[in-house]
Formats: C-alpha cells, structure tokens, sequence
C-alpha cells in the first residue's frame, strides 16, 4: 500500500494565516495543510505502520497547551513562521532563523551531536526558536495546535483513515519532504561509475537532450521564417526541424565541409553580413564559445530589426568539447547575455530524474512521458532562449529612456 521501509521528515516549511509552503521549493505553492500532521508522526516513528498507529492515537492539542512556549511562539500570525521537522525535532523559528533551527535539528539528528545545554539555551532564547519535539512525541498534535496558533485558514485537521495516510506517505515522498534515512538509499543501477551509454543515449533510443530539443522546436518552429541562419549546424537540420516558413537556409561552421555553406568563427563579427538574416539558430552551441557573450553581440548585428535568435544550451550534460566545452549557461546568464535584446524569452526543460539520466546516459524511451516532460526550473537539462532585435524605433526609445 505505501513504503514498508523507513522515512523520514526532511522539511523546512513556512507556515502563515494564507497557507503552508515548503520553502525549499516555493515555486511549487501551498502545501495540503493535513499532509503536516503525517509528517509529524515521522518525526518520531519511522516505520510507516508505527507512524499510522501513532498517528491514529494523536491528541488534540489546544493553542493554550503552548503557553509554556509562549513568550518563543510570540510571532505575529500574518507573519508566520518556519516548521522544522527532521528525523528526530520538531522546532518552529522566526522565518529569518529557519536556518539556525535547521542546522541545530540535522547536527542532532545526522551527528547526534548539538551544543552543551547551556549554550543551547543561551541560542534558543537569542533566536526565539522553539524545540517542540517532546510535546509532539507525547501527542502528536502539534501541527493542529500550531495551525491554529497561526490562525491557518486552510484545513489542518483532516483525519486520515489507514489507505488516505499511505497515500499521503506517497504524496510527501514526491514532493521531497520525506526521505530515506542515511545509508538506506536504493541506488540500484544508478550506482556506477560508467554510464549506461557513452554516446548520451544514442545506442539506447533518443538522448533525453535531443527529446527536449524537439519540444523546443515545436514550441518555436512558427516563428523561424526569412532568411535563416544556423550556426554550429548542418544542411539536414532544416528538415529536422522541420522549418518550412524560411526564404533561405544556411549553415555557418568553423570550418569547410560537406552541408555547410560558409566557413566562420561566431566570435568574429565580419563572419556574416550585418542586418541580413531574419532568424538564426545556436543549437548547442554556445558552450563551445570562450565569449558567449560576444557571440549573442555579434548575432544581434547580424539580424535584421525584429530578427530572431533562438538558442539552446545543455545543462545536465557531460562534457564534450567540440573544439572545446567552456560552459553550462542557466537562465540568468541568459538574460545578462540578451540584455540588449527585446522580448527575451527564457525556458528550461527538465527535472532530477531527467538529469540524472541524461548525464549517465539513458534514452528517452525509458522514460515516461510525464517523468520527462514534469518540469522543475531547479534542474534543467537544457536551457533554451528566444530574443529579438529590437526595431529601429524601439531601441532609439530605448536609448532616451536610459539617458533621461
Ligand atoms: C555540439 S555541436 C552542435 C551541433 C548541432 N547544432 C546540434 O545541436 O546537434 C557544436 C557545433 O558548434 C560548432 N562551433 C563551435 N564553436 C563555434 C564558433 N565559435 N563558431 C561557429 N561554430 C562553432 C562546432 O564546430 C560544432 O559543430
């Protein structure tokens, strides 16, 4: 029904009037509020069976049964505070000591180490930070008690039956707030040292890279029109791609050969001619220039106003120098690189399990296609932009705007 192994808590959490929020991955929006109340139980029991049974014989708990902590609990609800809840504490802190209380919590829960007593008093009552994890083993009824200190309007106090809280269990494991304990981590195949491919993937199916290429071609296909221009391509890419709306297609490499129409270093800004191309394409290119920066320069010399640059970079990609490999380049590089640009639109594609099976190797086809395409900007596989230049008119707007 759910894990028969031991979990535990790995949580960091924000708790306010509005809502409860994991604040190692905000993006993500409220929490369930009654998944909180299961975590607790983990704090204290790590056998899934245990925790339900403890769960089940929780008891309430009033606000007033805090009073003891009162004075520490004294934060203003609309301002909230952090929830710590690790493999053996539950402690609620400021939201600015949430790291304080976290780090206090692990060293007792992974070094079985925390400071002398004193010194430990000394930094509770400097900090404000409350150590609830006695009360909570006793009745486990802290999260309710705690929703309604903060005057929580979402539902903290669902109970669930035996199939609800295995379900939940599978809930919080997905969303990263409980864990395997240290050592008891299933590394199966993952464990090696060589990946399961040496050629990103290609021996075994499509390189997960190459499946999130497509999705950005697809996103962007309507919009590569005129006169285009891929540099570090080939002639085929253009019925790869499949650009049908282009005037033109040509192909710019470093050196001469066969489908590729002019030899030319991006880095060199007499490579193409000024305002010529309408579109220009850097597929995985930009990590093999020692000046990106320069490169996206020159492009927008290149481009006609309103031209386009679409590029793509791999993240979670293992090194391959083609001359060289200089860089992974994320999103905020990207808007650094096209600030001279104009609707700079920046995306990513990936996930942990995506990048751990790009970088060893795995095909496409051994994913899901909700695994490949669930998307978590904190793990890109490849970062992707699209920028134009800005029109005559629009930049000379610009300009004044800035010297005014
Ligand atoms: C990894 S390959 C990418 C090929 C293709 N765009 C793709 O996505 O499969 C990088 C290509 O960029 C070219 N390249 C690297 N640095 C370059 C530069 N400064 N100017 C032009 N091309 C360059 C390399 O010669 C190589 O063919």
């Amino acid at each position: 029904m759910y894990a028969s192994r031991t979990c535990k808590p790995v949580a960091k959490l924000k708790i306010t009037r509005d809502s409860i929020t994991n604040m190692a991955d905000p993006l993500r929006g409220a929490l369930d509020a009654s998944l909180i109340s299961v975590l607790e139980a983990f704090v204290h029991h790590g056998a899934p069976e245990q925790a339900f049974a403890a769960y089940s014989d929780a008891c309430g708990l009033q606000p007033s049964d805090l009073q003891g902590f009162a004075a520490k609990l004294n934060y203003k609800a609309e301002e909230g505070a952090a929830l710590i809840l690790t493999g053996n504490r539950f402690a609620v802190a400021p939201e600015a000591y949430a790291d304080v209380a976290y780090g206090l919590a692990n060293a007792a829960d992974i070094r079985h180490w925390e400071p002398p007593a004193e010194e430990m008093e000394r930094l509770y009552n400097e900090t404000r930070i409350a150590d609830f994890t006695e009360l909570s083993g006793r009745t486990l009824g802290l999260t309710a008690a705690l929703g309604k200190h903060f005057e929580l309007r979402a539902d903290y106090e669902e109970r669930f039956d035996r199939e609800e809280f295995g379900a939940a269990v599978d809930r919080l494991e997905r969303l990263g707030l409980l864990t395997s304990p240290r050592g008891e981590i299933d590394f199966g195949e993952f464990r090696r040292l060589s990946p399961f491919c040496p050629y990103y993937g290609f021996s075994r199916g499509t390189p997960i890279d190459r499946y999130y290429l497509s999705r950005f071609v697809a996103q962007v296909r309507d919009q590569v029109v005129g006169d285009i221009l891929e540099i570090g391509g080939r002639q085929e890419s253009q019925e790869e791609y499949g650009l049908e709306h282009g005037k033109s297609f040509a192909v710019m490499e470093l050196s001469a050969q066969p489908g590729v129409d002019f030899a030319g270093d991006a880095h060199d800004s007499s490579a193409c001619e000024a305002e010529s191309r309408d579109s220009i394409l850097l597929f995985n290119v930009l990590e093999h220039c020692e000046r990106p920066s320069q490169v996206l320069q020159n492009v927008l010399r290149w481009l006609r106003p309103g031209g386009k640059v679409f590029c793509l970079t791999p993240n979670a990609q293992r090194v391959h120098r083609d001359p060289k490999d200089y860089w992974r380049i994320y999103p905020d590089a990207f808007e650094a690189m096209l600030r001279d640009y104009s609707n700079v639109q920046v995306t990513t594609y990936g996930n942990l399990l995506s990048c751990h099976a790009s970088l060893s190797g795995v095909s496409a086809e051994e994913l899901s296609p909700e695994e490949l395409d669930f998307h978590d900007s904190r793990y890109p596989v490849i970062t992707c932009a699209v920028a134009e230049k800005p029109r005559a008119d629009a930049a000379r707007q610009a300009r004044e705007a800035t010297d005014r």
